[in-house]
């Protein structure tokens, strides 16, 4: 969630680390702050809000050297003041940290019994208290830091530093990834490898537990036991061109047009194109020929993935899937399956409700899939076995191009599922590969509706609600559209299987709540065209997203059309997602608040 970058160099190091912010700061944007090594001391400044605050704070009182450490916060414990804004500092030592102390308490009453006191609210700066106490009573940095992180628990990534002539920048990780970066002569961490991509891409992803100990040239990694280890340094998959905005306004617009290459690239890696077939092979007839069932877990946008998912191993592979909210499904001790595998959907790799059902999956034997964007992610490293989508970075707080990933990679599951189980013949499967193959195309087409969604869209600034229908694949998107509309714009909305309308919802329905019904011509077309007309008898207007053969069928019956291209029960509804995402996205640029970083989120929840 909060955002970490640090250099230990030989160039001065504030611009560089607000660059590396910069980079991070989609994982929370309630306040910033830097340290720096200057000379004897560590300076340090720090800012409410976005980072142009720290950069105007920073141009009135600059501070440079040539060891820094730097955040970017998402509050949990405090509020997003400058009081509570990292880096926190105690004496000599000064710390930035990412996640949760979950015994924060403890060891601040301890610390103040011990006549400590305290300037923040927040449950980091124990870290820093602790640090500075073991210094006090002794110790180096570096045993004063091994110890204070035996006394924490929770999950974290840490970064500190040292006033004097501690030339060191020391970094841990249990439950929140970092990741290490070599330069010439230069070393850096940061809490992904988007962070660093402004430095290197030479990087080593540490592992759980681990913590390392860093001068500008030498680097010593330790293990949750204090033992020196070797991690794999590899190249990381980020440039910097997969991450800047380039002629876009936003990021989420840039991320919903590259939906035709993420989705080539996602669904590329899973077929044989000379033969126009499936290629999982093994993986799926071990995963899924003599499954008695299989469940899905994930949160938000990846649940509602999960959740269309569901209606294709059901229709096409006759294999029950279940579906569930990772933050419900670890509670509830849920039943397993006996003998198919749970799936994990998540873009982050790193969800910690996630993460955390994944953990309880592998602990009662039942294996677990990892569907991930991030392959060095925890979420991937702890599973069995991972399918990734291949979307790229995605910067834009509200989730796009990796939910249409996730789709694919999800429908090419089934669709091998299918197979496995002997649901899928042979000329069904060269069938169900064109249309997979043809959704890049298909996508473009959907895009075209750009201009049409951009006039309806402002039709909607003033609306307080909007209701979004779909039945059966289609609902999970009316859950996703509403869920998109009310992250970007703060609109009001909800999203309903189109037959439960009756049951309550209508009650909502009157002249000034625009309902949006997702409905490409199928067999339940004209059950969702019938809770149209009860709409409209209600006075309410109706935005109609269907195919051509649905807004045929449909006639005068909407108040607005939103045309989306053909296609079938696989590939609709991955299609649909396009103009949900570009009618949230205007609506909100409309609205004029702050489409890539909406108020109170950030990417990648890292806490439950
Ligand atoms: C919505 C959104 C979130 C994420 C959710 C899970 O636009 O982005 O709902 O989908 O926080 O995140 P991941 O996929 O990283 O596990």
């Amino acid at each position: 969630m909060c955002g970490i970058v640090a250099i230990a160099g030989t160039e001065t190091v504030a611009n560089r680390l607000v660059d590396g912010l910069k980079r991070l700061e989609y994982r929370g944007y309630d306040s910033a702050g830097i340290a720096v090594r200057a000379g004897p001391r560590v300076e340090r400044r720090r800012a409410q809000g976005k980072i142009v605050n720290l950069e105007a704070v920073m141009a009135e009182a600059p501070i440079d050297g040539l060891m820094g450490i730097a955040h970017t916060r998402w509050a949990t414990h405090g509020q997003p003041n400058e009081i509570n804004a990292h880096p926190h500092m105690s004496g000599k030592v000064a710390i930035v940290h990412n996640g949760i102390i979950e015994n924060f308490r403890e060891l601040r009453d301890e610390l103040q019994a011990d006549g400590r006191s305290f300037e923040s609210e927040t449950d980091s700066e124990v870290i820093a208290q602790l640090i500075d106490k073991n210094m006090n009573d002794g110790m180096d940095a570096v045993d004063a830091f091994e110890a204070a992180l035996k006394k924490l628990s929770g999950a974290f990534a840490i970064a500190a530093i040292f006033a004097d002539d501690t030339d060191l920048l020391i970094g841990a990780r249990k439950g929140s990834p970092l990741v290490l970066g070599y330069g010439e002569g230069e070393m850096f961490l940061g809490s992904d490898a988007i962070a660093l991509a402004p430095f290197t891409r030479d990087v080593t992803y540490l592992e759980e537990g681990d913590w390392v100990v860093l001068t500008p040239d030498s680097h010593d990694i330790r293990n949750v036991n204090g033992e020196r280890v070797n991690r794999p340094r590899v190249q990381s998959a980020v440039n910097e061109s997969l991450i800047e905005r380039g002629e876009y306004d936003h990021f989420m617009l840039k991320e919903i047009h590259e939906q035709p290459e993420s989705l080539a690239r996602s669904i590329l890696p899973y077929i044989d194109q000379a033969t126009q077939t499936l290629n999982l092979g093994d993986v799926a007839d071990k995963m899924f020929a003599g499954a008695d069932r299989a469940v899905a877990i994930a949160c938000g946008t990846a649940y509602y993935a999960a959740h269309t998912a569901k209606y294709w191993f059901e229709q096409k592979a006759r294999l029950a899937l279940e579906t569930d909210i990772a933050s419900e499904f670890r509670y509830r001790n849920p039943v397993l399956p006996q003998t198919g595998p749970a799936m994990f959907v998540s873009q982050s790799g790193e969800t910690a409700d996630t993460l955390a059902a994944l953990r309880y999956c592998r602990q009662n034997g039942t294996p677990a899939v990892a569907i991930v964007n991030v392959p060095e992610s925890s979420i991937a490293r702890e599973a069995a076995a991972i399918v990734p989508t291949h979307a790229g970075p995605e910067i834009g707080v509200a989730s796009t191009k990796a939910f249409t990933a996730q789709l694919s990679v999800l429908a090419v599951l089934a669709l091998n599922a299918a197979k496995a189980r002997g649901h899928l013949l042979p000329g069904e499967e060269v069938q169900a590969v064109k249309s997979l193959l043809a959704l890049p195309r298909k996508v473009t087409e959907a895009l075209e509706a750009q201009d049409g969604i951009r006039a309806i869209a402002e039709t909607l600034t003033q609306s307080r609600d909007v209701l979004f229908l779909g039945r059966g694949r289609y609902f999970p998107l009316a859950l996703e559209g509403a869920l998109k509309l009310k992250e970007v714009s703060y609109i009001h909305a909800e999203g309903y299987a189109a037959g439960e309308l009756k049951h309550g919802p209508i009650a909502l329905i009157e002249k000034d709540v625009p309902v949006v019904v997702i409905a490409p011509m199928d067999e339940l077309f004209e059950k969702t065209i019938s809770n149209v007309e009860e709409i409209r008898a209600r006075g309410a207007r109706v935005i109609l997203i269907s195919d051509p053969a649905g807004i045929k069928a449909a006639g005068n019956r909407a108040d607005h059309v939103i045309p989306m291209p053909e296609g079938d029960e696989i590939s609709l509804p991955v299609l649909a997602a396009v103009p949900l995402q570009l009618l949230a996205y205007h609506v909100a640029v409309a609205k004029g608040t702050d489409v890539d970083q909406p108020r109170n989120l950030a990417k990648s929840v890292t806490v439950e």
